[in-house]
C-alpha cells in the first residue's frame, strides 16, 4: 500500500543531516469537531499513503475491535489513542503525530507535542478559536513549535475572514500571514486566490472529489485570465481582487523566519471533508514546517546540543502504549529519533537504567500497516517492541550517557482510590496498575500507611478508560472511590529535612512508581500551609524522572 521503500531507496545514498532535512514531523491540534480526523485523512490522502478516504476510519474500526477501550471512544465519539502515521510524498518523509482531541488526554498530547517540529491549527470557519484550540495552542508556543493555520469548512456558513484573522492575532498573540485568500463561504463559496501566484482554485460544490479523482475541482487558473468569468461573476471576481489587495497591503506577507521563531503562521483556507485546499497546505507544510531541529540534552554532567546529523543514535520516549492487541501482552515505545542513523537490530542503551536494548523488531506506522523499520533518521518515530523496559520519558542512545530534559508527569487533578471487586484478585492488580501507570496514561501512589492503590488523573474520563481497560486486558473488575486526598505534591530537598517531615507526617506521605516520596494531602489549602511550614522542602507539581 505503501510507496515508503521504493522512495526510500531513491534516497538510500543521502547522508545522515540529508536525511534528517527531509523530515516533516507535525502534529495537528483542534478543538474537537473543528475537523482533525477528517483533514487527517485528506493529508493521508493527498500524500498518497491511503487511496480512498475512509480508509483511516476503517483502520479505527479494526483496532477498535481489538480492544474495548477503543469502545469508549467510539461511543463517546473522541479520540483518545494518540499514533503516528508515517507517508512519503514529493521527496518527503512526513510523520504525523496524531493527538487526543479530549482535554481530559491533555497530558498525553503535552507529551506528543514534544515529539512534533511543528503543528497544523485546525479552525472551524464559522467558530474561530475555541477554547481547547487555544489550550494545545499554548502548549505549542511553550515548546515554541511553529504553527502552520488551516481554516476549515469554508464550504459551510463561515465567519468575515479577516474577522478569524483578527482574532488569531488577538487570541493568540501570532501574526496570520494569508497565503490563500477565500472567495465567499457556504453555498456561496467558490474557490480561493493563491496570494503568492494570483491564481484562482475553483472550488467545485457537487462531485468535488479527492485529488487525482477524475471529478476532483478544476486546475487553478490565472486570476486576471478571462478564463475566470466561468467561476466568478464580476462582482465576486472585484471583491476578491479588493480583499486581496487589503490583505497584501496589510503588509503581512509571509516571513518564514518571524515563523519558525512563532511569531507568524501562514494561514491557509479549505474544506478537508471536500478535499479543497489540502494539497496545498501539504505543499506548504513541505515547503515551510521545519526539519528536526537540534534538541537540548545533557551528556554527564555537561549541557550540549544534539543536532540531527550527529553520529551517534539518539531519541526520547514520548508515548508507551501497552496491549495494542492484547493477545500478545505487547507494549510499544515510540520513539523520538534526534540524531544519527538508526538500523534495525542496534543496540541501544536506556540512559536512567543503562539497560541494553537490541532493537531487532522497530516499527513504522503507515496509514494502513505497520511494517519493520530497516533505517530511520531523526525526525522518524519508530515503535519499539518491548516488555516493560521502556517507559515515557526514556532517552535511547548508542552511548547511553546522554539525557533529554523534559518530559514531566503532573499532578494529578484527581486522586480516587482503587479496589478490585474480587479480593484474590488484588495481586494482580498492582501488577496492571504498574504497567499502566508506566504507560504514563494514569499516576500511581502508594500511600504510606494502609494497602490502598491511589490513581491520579487529570480527567474523569481516564478513569472510565482506565477501568475498561483493566477490565479487557485484565480481567479484572475495579471499582473507583473518593480518596482523601485532593493534592499531590513531589517532595525535593535535603535527605535528613525530607526523613523529619515524612516522619511527621506519615498520613499524608505516599510514594509514586518510581518509589519518590509524594506529599498526599486533603486539599490545596493543607499544600500552602506545608509548604509556608517547610522552606526547605521543594513542593513539585511536575516531576521529571531522573
Ligand atoms: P475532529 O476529529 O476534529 O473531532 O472532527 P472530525 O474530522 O470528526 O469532523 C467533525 C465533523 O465535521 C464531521 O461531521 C465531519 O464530517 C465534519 N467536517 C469536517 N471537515 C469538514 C468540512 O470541511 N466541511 C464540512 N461541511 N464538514 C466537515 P459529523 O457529521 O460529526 O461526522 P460524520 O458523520 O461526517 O463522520
Amino acid at each position: 500500500m505503501t510507496n515508503f521503500p521504493a522512495a526510500e531507496a531513491a534516497h538510500s545514498r543521502l547522508g545522515v543531516a540529508a536525511q534528517a532535512t527531509r523530515r516533516r514531523t507535525f502534529a495537528i491540534i483542534s478543538h474537537p469537531d473543528a475537523g482533525k480526523t477528517t483533514l487527517t485523512e485528506n493529508l493521508l490522502l493527498a500524500g498518497g499513503a491511503i487511496r480512498a478516504a475512509g480508509a483511516v476510519r476503517a483502520r479505527g474500526e479494526n483496532r477498535r475491535t481489538r480492544s474495548d477501550w477503543m469502545k469508549i471512544e467510539r461511543e463517546r465519539g473522541i479520540s483518545v489513542s494518540a499514533s503516528v502515521m508515517t507517508f512519503d510524498h514529493a521527496g518527503l518523509m512526513f510523520n504525523l503525530l496524531d493527538t487526543p482531541g479530549h482535554e481530559d488526554f491533555s497530558e498525553d498530547t503535552y507529551r506528543t507535542l514534544t515529539a512534533a517540529d511543528a503543528a497544523v491549527m485546525v479552525l472551524d470557519a464559522a467558530k474561530g478559536i475555541e477554547p481547547q484550540t487555544l489550550k494545545l495552542f499554548e502548549v505549542c508556543r511553550l515548546r515554541d513549535i511553529p504553527i502552520i493555520t488551516f481554516i476549515n469548512k469554508m464550504d459551510r456558513e463561515a465567519q468575515d475572514p479577516f474577522e478569524l484573522l483578527d482574532e488569531v492575532s488577538s487570541k493568540l498573540a501570532l501574526d496570520p500571514a494569508p497565503l490563500y485568500w477565500p472567495a465567499g463561504s457556504g453555498g456561496r463559496f467558490k474557490g480561493m486566490l493563491d496570494l503568492r501566484r494570483d491564481m484562482f482554485l475553483p472550488f467545485q460544490k457537487k462531485g468535488g472529489g479527492a485529488a487525482g479523482e477524475e471529478d476532483g475541482h478544476p486546475a487553478a487558473i490565472a486570476f486576471r485570465g478571462n478564463a475566470i468569468s466561468r467561476y466568478l461573476d464580476p462582482d465576486e471576481q472585484e471583491e476578491l481582487s479588493d480583499n486581496a489587495e487589503l490583505v497584501l497591503g496589510a503588509g503581512k506577507t509571509f516571513d518564514p523566519q518571524a515563523f519558525l521563531e512563532g511569531h507568524m503562521t501562514p494561514v491557509f483556507f479549505g474544506s478537508a471533508l471536500r478535499h479543497f485546499g489540502v494539497d496545498q497546505l501539504l505543499e506548504g507544510l513541505g515547503s515551510y514546517a521545519p526539519p528536526p531541529k537540534a534538541v537540548a540534552a545533557r551528556k554527564a554532567a555537561e549541557a550540549i546540543h544534539v543536532v540531527p546529523g550527529d553520529r551517534e543514535v539518539t531519541g526520547f520516549v514520548f508515548k508507551v502504549q501497552a496491549n495494542m492487541d492484547p493477545n500478545h501482552r505487547d507494549r510499544i515505545a515510540f520513539l523520538k529519533l534526534c540524531s544519527g542513523k538508526f538500523s534495525r537490530g542496534m543496540k541501544l542503551k536506556v540512559q536512567n537504567t543503562g539497560k541494553q536494548l537490541s532493537v531487532n523488531a522497530p516499527m513504522m506506522f503507515f496509514a494502513s500497516d505497520r511494517e519493520l523499520a530497516e533505517d530511520a533518521f531523526a525526525g522518524d518515530v519508530i515503535g519499539i517492541p518491548n516488555h516493560g523496559v521502556l517507559r515515557v520519558g526514556d532517552s535511547l542512545s548508542e552511548s547511553g550517557t546522554l539525557r533529554f530534559a523534559g518530559l514531566p508527569n503532573f499532578a494529578p487533578e484527581i486522586l480516587q482510590r482503587v479496589r478490585v471487586k474480587d479480593p484474590l484478585k488484588a495481586k494482580h492488580l498492582k501488577k496492571a496498575l504498574e504497567s499502566l501507570a508506566e504507560e504514563g496514561v494514569t499516576q500511581l501512589f502508594r500511600p504510606s500507611i494502609g494497602s490502598d492503590f491511589i490513581v491520579g488523573a487529570v480527567g474523569q474520563l481516564q478513569f472510565e478508560v482506565m477501568a475498561d481497560r483493566l477490565r479487557e486486558e485484565y480481567q479484572l473488575d475495579v471499582i473507583f472511590e473518593a480518596s482523601p486526598y485532593g493534592e499531590a505534591r513531589w517532595i525535593l530537598g535535603d535527605k535528613a529535612v525530607l526523613e523529619d517531615f515524612m516522619s511527621k507526617h506519615r498520613g499524608a506521605m505516599g510514594n509514586d512508581i518510581d518509589e519518590q516520596p509524594v506529599f498526599l494531602a486533603k486539599s490545596s489549602w493543607d499544600v500552602g500551609y506545608a509548604v509556608d511550614r517547610n522552606p526547605n522542602i521543594r513542593f513539585e507539581r511536575s516531576k521529571e524522572r531522573a
